[in-house]
């Protein structure tokens, strides 16, 4: 008897994972601040947005947190969304002239990118446009950043567990990331009370943006089992909570389970990358200001549609995760139930189908499809054409 051996090639892909150093979760985290502060450092630059976090109070509890525990502190208020490389380099030329070993910052995404990319800028020369991921340049980091604590107070982005910021280069009309492992938080704080005041439309657009990350990064190519494990109970917290999130704003259950969810994106995304939705998303930002999570919700779900053929599996379990029964369905079905639950709802939160209203020119397509080169896009599970991105684009921005 013959026996014959076939070595069967079985593609296993590798994966890596990272996170904050330590991650603080839950109501009422934020009195942990000074002890963590304390830890890594005495002198800190405190990273703040416009005024709501004055306004809230949150920032009199940190300062004082920051006061018990025997720090010093300078603020650095008013960052836009979209911080610049001029915000940037301006908040690290302060941040080195008070000589700060430590960086807080408290605020929405844009807020904690900008905390993120001082913290390595003090210890790195140069400006951090140099570091920008711009074809051609992109220099690494030489030094360690200071020790870094994000405390969001938006349910989206998930810059708090990300290894990047994303940054505005007006001069060459980029939106740019920088990235190095090095970059990834030593705290992240998250006290889902900081949400309890977010306006509804901002509350939907950041959720629509943990929603798409968490889509993303489990249907991309560089998916793996910690961050699937991640993202699907994350999308299942998105579908539970962010339409109660929305309607009922003081409610901390779901302000909770909308802050884990983002939290969870955040891990994701870092870990396993994102897709064409972000991919595009970040011209749309440059060129017609349009905010980040308003165009990732919008194009999800027609992004799910074209990827449908080749992660048809995936989108099924999408659909269960968001909490529908999918046992009487084919696994095309499924899929399909995944998308429309998706589009139920963003259309519950008040995000509409397109964003025909944002005037946005047929024109501009090359410019904006030039843009969307990069990670994301290839991280996609289904390559994606100029002319896929063109089609895309049409159903967007409801020029057909
Ligand atoms: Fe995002």
């Amino acid at each position: 008897m013959n026996f014959i051996f076939v070595r069967r090639l079985v593609l296993i892909k590798v994966g890596e994972f990272y996170a904050p150093g330590k991650i603080i979760f839950g109501p009422g985290g934020l009195s942990q601040v000074g002890v963590e502060a304390e830890r890594l450092g005495s002198k800190t630059l405190i990273v703040l947005g416009r005024s709501a976090m004055k306004k809230s109070g949150a920032l009199d509890r940190l300062t004082h947190l920051l006061i018990e525990n025997n720090l010093e502190y300078v603020i650095y208020k008013n960052v836009p969304s979209d911080p610049t490389v001029e915000i940037i380099d301006t908040g690290t030329g302060l941040a080195r002239k008070e000589k700060c070993n430590l960086i807080i910052a408290l605020g929405g995404g844009s807020v904690l990118d900008t905390g993120k990319a001082i913290s390595a800028m003090v210890t790195n020369e140069g400006s951090v446009a140099d570091y920008q991921e711009i074809e051609g340049k992109g220099r690494k980091f030489q030094h360690k950043p200071i020790p870094f604590i994000a405390i969001p107070t938006t349910s989206g982005t998930g810059s708090e567990a990300t290894r990047n910021a994303v940054i505005t280069n007006t001069k060459l009309g980029l939106k740019k990331s920088i990235r190095d492992l090095c970059l990834i938080p030593e705290v992240a704080l998250v006290d889902p009370e900081l949400t309890l005041s977010l306006p509804p439309h901002i509350t939907a657009i950041s959720g629509g943006d943990a929603l798409t990350q968490c889509i993303e990064s489990y249907l991309g190519k560089k998916s793996q089992e910690i961050t699937d494990a991640l993202a699907m109970h994350a999308i299942g917290l998105v579908g539970k909570s962010l339409v109660k999130a929305v309607k009922e704003g003081k409610n901390l259950e779901a302000r909770k389970d909308m802050a884990m969810a983002a939290l969870l994106s955040g891990l994701c995304l870092s870990n396993s990358g994102l897709g064409t939705a972000h991919a595009l998303s970040h011209p749309l930002g440059v060129y017609y200001k349009i905010p980040h999570g308003l165009s990732c919700a919008v194009l999800l779900p027609y992004v799910m549609e074209y990827n449908q053929p080749v992660v048809t599996k995936k989108l099924a379990k999408i659909a269960e995760c968001l909490g529908e029964n999918i046992s009487s369905l084919s696994e095309t079905e499924a899929a399909q139930r995944a998308v429309e639950k998706v589009k139920e709802i963003l259309t519950a939160v008040g995000i509409k189908e397109n964003l025909f209203g944002w005037k946005i020119e047929e024109e501009d397509f090359p410019k904006l499809i030039k843009g969307a080169k990069g990670g994301s896009l290839d991280n996609n599970p289904r390559d994606t054409s100029d002319e896929d991105l063109i089609e895309l684009l049409y159903k967007m921005t409801g020029l057909y």
